[in-house]
């Protein structure tokens, strides 16, 4: 083989490689998002609504450590419009609101805690006063 050929057959190994290499890896479950620099928040649509009428009073980080359902979120906007003084929405605006943040923030079975042990799976308690 002349040299160029080499390189050029090197070349296309490595890059057949690379890709096998990247095919062996495991899916991702999630897509990885953005995350908006300024908000923390994820970046999806619907964002520009979330941005300009939740973080006028209180720092995005009340959304990004919440999770809910749309019912959840909708309670908590229920819960401000009345006792904190957030303003009312017009339909779109807050459909556009709930979507993002039923999409983004919603409950997460990974993240929820276990459920107690069972008593019987616990060490005895050697604090416990003897009736
Ligand atoms: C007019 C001001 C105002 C706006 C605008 C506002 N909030 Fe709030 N929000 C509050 C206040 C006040 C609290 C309570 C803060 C506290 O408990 O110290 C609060 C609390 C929260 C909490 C925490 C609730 C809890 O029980 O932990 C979340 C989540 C939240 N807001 C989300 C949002 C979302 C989503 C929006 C946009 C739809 C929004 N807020 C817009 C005033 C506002």
């Amino acid at each position: 083989m002349k040299k160029p050929m080499k390189i050029l057959t090197l070349i296309t190994l490595s890059a057949l490689f690379a890709l096998n290499v990247n095919a062996a890896q495991p899916k991702q479950v999630k897509k990885i998002t953005a995350i908006d620099p300024e908000t923390g928040l994820i970046v999806a649509k619907g964002i520009e609504n979330v941005v300009a009428n939740c973080t006028a009073c209180h720092s995005a980080k009340f959304i990004t450590l919440q999770r809910g359902s749309r019912d959840t979120w909708k309670d908590m906007i229920r819960w401000m419009q009345k006792t904190q003084g957030l303003w009312e929405f017009d339909p779109a605006t807050e459909k556009s609101i709930l979507d993002y943040l039923a999409t983004n923030y919603a409950p997460d079975d990974k993240i929820e805690r276990r459920k107690n042990l069972p008593l019987s799976a616990l060490p005895v308690n050697p604090y416990e006063k003897k009736m």
